[in-house]
């Protein structure tokens, strides 16, 4: 007889691709366009990090974004925003930029060092039909704003986004419900997070490695591994509530999870619209310099 689940489980394990953006930044794409349907609503998940200057310092020269949010976390270093519409600001280590592209932004991101690690993500978040065409905007979230909680077994939560352990993230957004939370758990440590039933979720281990699934599970409902470099894409389980997370060696991870938009993803490069009719526009419009 099978038990009631009471963790959602891993579905599939994901290594990221290798690749390189910007003017040559090399980063790890973790989630890819092939996933989108999959965790709607992301678009995109990258991971840098690096400490030779040559793998990053070129940065992320002038270019367009439309029809979703970018958001940038820091681990360490220093990135420079500049945006057409007179956004400026340096995000620092624990930082967060949060920029809403809307109906379009031009924007530059280059390192603010030299030398010295830089490492960190970009998630991409997509927006509805109906919000595509908003006012495009940003804020920055110094890593002072950024709610963090201790739990009992001594679990660190950044919450960056949604609630977590009843404390709110900085960020909400009301279309898709995202909750985006930075874990760092010590040995021997165990952590549940409730997740909405229609999120799509996924964790990516960054750091160590944990265990996916209800501890006390057996068969299909066994704790699973997720190692550092990987993403596990976190089932669908009808009737479990949220995720529990094991560690037996100290380990830092993302939980990144959101209400699915069900709509059609068109995108073409840094365009995410819902028609090729409105990709067209897009790159018409920036043409035309209206971004
Ligand atoms: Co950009």
């Amino acid at each position: 007889m099978a038990s009631k689940s009471t963790s959602r489980t891993i579905e599939r394990i994901v290594r990221g691709v290798a690749t390189s953006d910007g003017a040559g930044v090399k980063l790890t794409r973790v989630l890819t366009q092939d996933l989108q349907r999959r965790l709607d609503p992301f678009l995109m998940l990258d991971a840098f990090g690096s400490d030779k200057p040559d793998e990053y310092i070129a940065g992320f020269p002038d270019h367009p974004h439309r029809g979703f949010e970018t958001v940038t976390y820091m681990l360490e270093g220093q990135l420079r925003h500049r945006d057409n519409h007179g956004g400026e600001g340096v995000l620092g280590p624990g930082g967060v930029q949060w920029m809403t592209a809307g109906r379009g932004i031009v924007h530059s991101e280059f390192p603010e060092q030299d030398h010295g690690m830089m490492a960190g993500f970009q998630l991409w978040l997509n927006l509805p039909g109906t919000d595509k065409m908003c006012d495009p905007g940003y804020r920055d979230l110094p890593a002072a704003t950024i709610p963090v909680v201790t739990t009992a077994s001594g679990v660190s939560i950044k919450v960056i986004a949604g609630e977590s352990q009843g404390i709110a993230g900085a960020m909400t957004r009301t279309a898709t419900e995202p909750i985006y939370l930075d874990l760092h758990l010590p040995g021997g440590a165990a952590f549940e997070q409730s997740l909405p039933q229609g999120h799509n979720a996924f964790i990516y281990v960054y750091d160590g490695a944990v265990t996916v699934g209800d501890p006390n599970g057996t068969g299909a409902n066994a704790p699973r591994p997720v190692q550092k470099g990987e993403m596990g894409i976190l089932a669908n389980t009808q009737e479990a509530p949220g995720v529990a997370i094991g560690s037996q060696a100290p380990a830092r991870l993302l939980l990144i999870a959101g209400r699915p938009l069900r709509e059609p993803i068109a995108q073409y490069g840094p365009f995410v619209m819902n028609t090729h009719d409105e990709l067209r526009q897009a790159v018409t419009d920036y043409q035309a310099g209206k971004f």
